[in-house]
């Protein structure tokens, strides 16, 4: 079968990575999507059961380290487009095992960087290296309104009730970068890298900074499926420090739309940022969590609250994140679709639905990292 593109999206069998193949190989029979995957702890292949047999999917076990491989499948597939997620993604074993991190997330995505260099050979017309990156590249902003003011942006997604912003700043693509976590530091890293190949070799790169993803398929080691099934198995809830911590949310299939959009539209070396005006305290998510998830197993709202305990704060814990994401909105056209509480609505609907999916990523050896990890609380 002859394809329009061939197209490699690195990370695909993780949260965000799954959504982004299941709507570019939905959405365009005529590419061939390569998901390329080494299937880490973060990595499962169910998230894609739907989409697996069709003729334009093919999936290869490897690890984006892997130079040589890299190369040689981008030559054989004749690859001319690479959409980037591969990464570790959790602070938290950021902080225990930072090698890791800059492994992966640095000299993974320099290899790649170099075999799509190389593979082009200098004919770049046509051919797309789009790098997805985090808002946590920027650090922490300050929370000067701790009771929240009117935020200076809405979207249909951010005109819901809640909709606060914390402080006067956000982020915008033209902000510094002051990463604080190993996790965000080694983003930083990579993301400087893709930006180098751009200056140094013409290569057509694009870069995007999202915001906090939540959604179904999320490794529940994540806030948002943890406490889902931890409320559902009356588990207590880690919050750490007050609970006071910022986070700016998005809806997943949201990000997936913003990639395709930016992958297709973009500019060739810009940034984007990507995000949907819906900044949360993390307690008052929690709350909203545990009153949907009692709502739907038929359980009294509220009736979980004293599962909530404080625990010892994240090392280095940011405060607040808040992304701009108007120049998107302006340039390209995109905004976010769902209303924070109908996003909540389907996600927590999601994972107690799929119970089975839960237990099969919280069995074996994530359990056992799991129980070190908290060990020291
Ligand atoms: P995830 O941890 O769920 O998935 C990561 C995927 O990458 C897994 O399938 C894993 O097997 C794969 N992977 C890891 N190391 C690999 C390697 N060496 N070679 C090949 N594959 C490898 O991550 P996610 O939450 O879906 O995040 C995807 C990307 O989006 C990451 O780059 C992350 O930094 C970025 N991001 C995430 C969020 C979020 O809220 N989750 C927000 C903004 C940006
Ligand atoms: P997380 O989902 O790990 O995303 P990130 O650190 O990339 O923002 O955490 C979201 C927020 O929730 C963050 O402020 C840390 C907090 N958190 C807890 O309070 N308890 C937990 O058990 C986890 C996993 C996170």
């Amino acid at each position: 079968m002859n394809f329009e593109r061939t197209l490699i999206i690195t990370g695909g069998a993780g949260f965000i990575g799954s959504h982004v193949v299941r709507l570019f190989v939905n959405k365009y029979p005529n590419y061939k999507i390569i998901n390329l995957d080494k299937l880490t702890y973060a990595g499962n292949l169910a998230n894609l059961k739907d989409i697996e047999d069709k003729p334009n999917y093919r999936f290869v076990k490897m690890d984006i380290c892997d130079f040589e491989g890299v190369l040689k499948l981008m030559q054989e597939e004749r690859v001319d487009g690479i959409i980037h997620l591969a990464a570790e993604s959790h602070v938290d074993r950021s902080i225990k095992d930072p090698f890791t991190f800059a492994q992966t997330n640095v000299m993974g995505t320099l290899s790649l960087l170099q075999a799509a260099k190389a593979a082009w050979e200098g004919a770049f017309e046509g051919k797309r290296f789009y790098h997805i990156s985090t808002d946590e590249v920027y650090g922490a902003l300050e929370m000067t309104h701790p009771e929240g003011i009117e935020p200076p942006f809405t979207t249909k997604a951010s005109s819901g009730k809640h909709h606060l912003a914390y402080g006067e700043k956000f982020f915008t693509e033209e902000l510094k970068y002051q990463p604080h976590s190993p996790y965000s530091a080694a983003k930083a890293s990579s993301d400087h890298f893709v930006r180098a190949f751009h200056d140094t070799f013409g290569l057509p790169t694009i870069v995007t900074n999202c915001s906090n993803n939540y959604g179904p398929y999320q490794f529940p080691e994540k806030l948002i499926p943890l406490f889902i099934n931890n409320i559902r198995h009356r588990k207590p809830l880690p919050v750490y420090g007050k609970g006071e911590n910022v986070r700016d949310w998005l809806y997943v299939e949201d990000h997936a739309r913003a990639i395709d959009v930016i992958f297709h539209k973009g500019k060739i070396a810009e940034t984007y940022n990507i995000g949907g005006f819906n900044e949360w305290k993390n307690i008052d998510i929690i709350k909203v969590l545990i009153n949907t998830t009692d709502r739907l197993l038929g359980r009294r709202e509220g009736e979980d609250m004293d599962l909530i305990t404080y625990v010892t704060d994240r090392a280095g814990h940011d405060l607040r994140y808040a992304i701009d994401s108007s120049k998107l909105q302006r340039e390209l056209g995109w905004e976010p679709s769902l209303q924070f509480e109908e996003g909540i609505e389907k996600t927590v609907r999601w994972y107690l639905d799929n119970q089975a999916w839960l237990d099969n990523v919280t069995s074996g050896d994530y359990q056992k990292y799991y129980e070190n990890m908290y060990a020291g609380r």
